[in-house]
């Protein structure tokens, strides 16, 4: 597959100064990492997903975890990270890194839906408010201040991301081949 100029473009803001990559990285495009971009956690009006922050005491209080009765190993080595993961403060609105793989069909956005288009979450990463982000949390994170030429080059270079139909491994030869 050809990347075109505008996705080179795009690639090159991924990498370079929208420094994407430093979280959506590797084959998958996540660094299976927890972080706070920003997003606002209220999932309806007067409730909220905290994020990470209930999702770690749902695992300490979970008898499947790897310390529980049904984990085999009776040493636990395999515990170690269960044995002292803890719920902090800045745990709150946190949500784990997804992939990018294929994200041009995968609308809508973010852990509850809320951005609807590649565009909102563009935008979201170059207009975000520092404030919304935890104090001690990502300074990773800064509002880009992108051009409309650079968002549109950024969305054509996620969207190259796609398993297209027409691509060899996706042939219909390739998924269902014929029977002798
Ligand atoms: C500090 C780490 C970090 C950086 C840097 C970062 N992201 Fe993300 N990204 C995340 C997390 C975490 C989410 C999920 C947030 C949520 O679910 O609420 C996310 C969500 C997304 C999504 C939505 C995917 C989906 O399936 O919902 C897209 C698209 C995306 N990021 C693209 C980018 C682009 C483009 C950049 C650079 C401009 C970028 N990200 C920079 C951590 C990061």
């Amino acid at each position: 597959m050809r990347y075109s100029l505008a996705a080179q473009r795009g690639l090159q803001i991924f990498v370079g100064k929208g420094a994407c990559s430093t979280c959506h990285t590797g084959p998958a495009f996540t660094n299976g990492e927890f972080h706070a971009i920003g997003v606002s956690f209220f999932a309806a009006p007067g409730r909220v997903d905290a994020g990470r922050y209930e999702g770690i005491k749902r695992l300490q209080a979970n008898p499947f975890n790897l310390l529980g009765r049904f984990n085999d190993d009776p040493q636990r080595s395999t515990a170690t990270s269960t044995r002292h993961v803890a719920s902090e403060q800045r745990n709150y609105g946190e949500f784990r890194t997804p992939s990018l793989r294929n994200v041009s069909t995968t609308d809508p956005y973010m852990h509850d839906g809320q951005k609807k288009t590649l565009r909102d979450v563009l935008r979201h990463y170059s207009e975000l408010n520092p404030d919304r982000l935890h104090v001690d949390g990502e300074s990773l994170l800064k509002p880009l201040r992108l051009t409309g030429a650079e968002l549109n080059d950024l969305q054509i270079f996620l969207e190259m991301l796609t398993n297209h139909a027409d691509n060899w491994w996706h042939t219909p030869e390739h998924i269902a081949p014929k029977c002798p």
